[in-house]
């Protein structure tokens, strides 16, 4: 392989936002109960109210700005009104996406309390399932209003006088999936939605509205954008990665979602140029990840145990998300806690996975403005990887079909000016499994760096190491090496490097 980076340091695509490090709490699996949540207590790891704080700090060194909540697809047959009140009196219900029983022991009170403490906002997904307009409103009243009615006197009454100024609200969740309690075609979703949409802002003039999307490069992102695109702030993205065990595969999938990205900003061009709208409408990707439901299935919790490999398939995510600075605001990683999450629990404690490290890289230092950035080849058959970026199950799913996205380089990179503008930081994957590569950094003509530059280091001897309770093969290893133009960069590695202006 023979790349080479070129920056530019004066050409800035848009400020990272640092919303795209968000996160998302589901009623599923073990994230809410027995991981943010621990009433019991058995071990001493939660406060007073049963919040683990081992978890809490856990995610705020990951500095966690937004929380979605209460899903996915649990949100579909979830009604607010029994997770608020007194305890004892919650009803236990039925659960139809992860087919358990809901005990509301958690809910809208309890998450914004746990949002305060870690520090970030909270962000509601709407019940567009089995749900109405009315439940919807009386929600928002719930968490946002200060007049004296009856929603608002009832969040009084459960010992919360002030409003909780619950900013982002979305308006359902995978609606276009099967799976989805309530599903819906395109139109008819749009048209209810658009509804909903104008009811919510009349109530709260203040919120930020997501519309429910698809891939990004689905036809029904294309049908509710132009409908939709005058009601709402933001449009959703869902995938996630899936790999069947190839880690060529596995690290290349990301390329979907930037195409997915691309094909979204167009879409929302379009959709403002036919609506004569000059409003900015940006991408929420309020789902992403790597996972294999066959490996981890949903109704079983979906504990992921992510290697090396995955942790590279992460940091290839981000990536993208900086590179497409100007069109995805925020991001949420699918999910914060358990479930295909970077945080395991146990009753006695937790570990970090391996794609806890890049998480937490980016979040702390890929933040500032994003750099126009390009990988040169001069051997693309080399350095270019031209296989599938799905696997061929995945493949043959109607809803998940491949876009464009082959003739990928081994070598996955962005760069911020950071928030300062004294250091330019670049975020390098060599994706290739074997081959170490000696990489080239230019920064352009008016740029000169220091001697020295920081790195921040992922890596392991094997793509299969994985972290467990007994200890973490895979962390951030840190250090400080003489600059002279290139960068010794291992095989299957993940790095952030520092160079400081000068
Ligand atoms: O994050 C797990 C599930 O994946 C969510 O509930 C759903 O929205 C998606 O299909």
């Amino acid at each position: 392989m023979s790349p080479t980076i070129h920056i530019d340091p004066a050409r800035h695509v848009a400020p990272v936002d640092p919303r795209i490090y968000s996160g998302f709490t589901e009623h599923m699996g073990r994230c809410i109960y027995s991981g943010i949540y621990d009433p019991d207590n058995a071990h001493g790891l939660a406060d007073a109210n049963g919040y683990r704080t081992d978890v809490l700090q856990a995610l705020k060194d990951l500095n966690v700005p937004v929380v979605r909540y209460p899903g996915g697809n649990f949100v579909s047959s979830y009604r607010w009104q029994d997770g608020v009140g007194p305890k004892e009196l919650r009803p236990r219900r039925p659960e139809l996406a992860w087919l358990t029983e809901e005990s509301n022991q958690f809910g809208t009170d309890e998450f914004i309390a746990w949002c305060r403490l870690l520090g970030a906002e909270p962000y509601i997904c709407l019940n567009m399932g089995t749900g109405t307009l009315e439940d919807a409103l009386a929600w928002l009243e719930y968490c946002n209003s200060s007049a004296n009615t009856h929603y608002a006197n009832m969040r009084r009454k459960n010992g919360h006088e002030a409003p909780y100024g619950v900013k982002y609200w979305a308006l359902g969740n995978e609606i276009w999936g099967p799976w989805q309690v309530g599903q819906m075609d395109a139109v008819d979703y749009s048209k209810q939605a658009y509804q909903w949409a104008k009811a919510m802002r009349l109530l709260d003039p203040t919120i930020q509205l997501v519309s429910c999307g698809e891939t990004g490069f689905a036809d029904w992102d294309r049908v509710t954008l132009k409908t939709l695109a005058p009601v709402v702030d933001f449009h959703s993205i869902h995938l996630y990665t899936v790999s069947e065990g190839n880690h060529d595969v596995n690290v290349m999938g990301p390329a979907a979602a930037e195409k997915g990205l691309e094909i979204t900003k167009a879409l929302i061009e379009l959709a403002k140029i036919e609506g004569n709208l000059t409003k900015d409408i940006t991408v929420c990707f309020d789902e992403w990840n790597v996972w294999d439901p066959v490996r981890a299935p949903g109704e079983k919790g979906a504990e992921e145990h992510y290697d090396l490999s995955d942790a590279l398939a992460v940091a290839s995510w981000l990536n993208v998300f900086v590179r497409k600075a100007d069109i995805v605001k925020i991001a949420c990683i699918a999910q914060s806690v358990n479930v295909i999450s970077p945080i395991i629990t146990s009753p006695t404690g937790l570990f970090k996975q391996t794609t806890y490290y890049p998480l937490q890289l980016f979040a702390i230092l890929m933040q500032g403005t994003a750099l126009s950035l390009h990988v040169g080849v001069s051997t693309p058959e080399d350095d270019t990887y031209t296989g599938p970026t799905v696997p061929p199950f995945v493949a043959r799913l109607s809803v998940h079909t491949e876009p464009a996205a082959r003739a990928t380089k081994w070598l996955d990179a962005s760069a911020v000016l950071s928030p300062d503008k004294t250091q330019i930081r670049v975020a390098l994957v060599n994706r290739h499994k074997t081959a170490p590569v000696s990489v080239p950094i230019h920064f352009g003509p008016n740029a000169a760096v220091g001697a020295e530059v920081e790195v921040y280091e992922v890596w392991s001897g094997e793509l299969e190491d994985r972290n467990g309770f007994e200890g973490e093969k895979v962390k951030t290893v840190r250090r400080t090496d003489g600059w002279q133009g290139a960068y010794e960069c291992k095989e299957h590695s993940f790095q952030v490097l520092v160079f400081t202006l000068v």
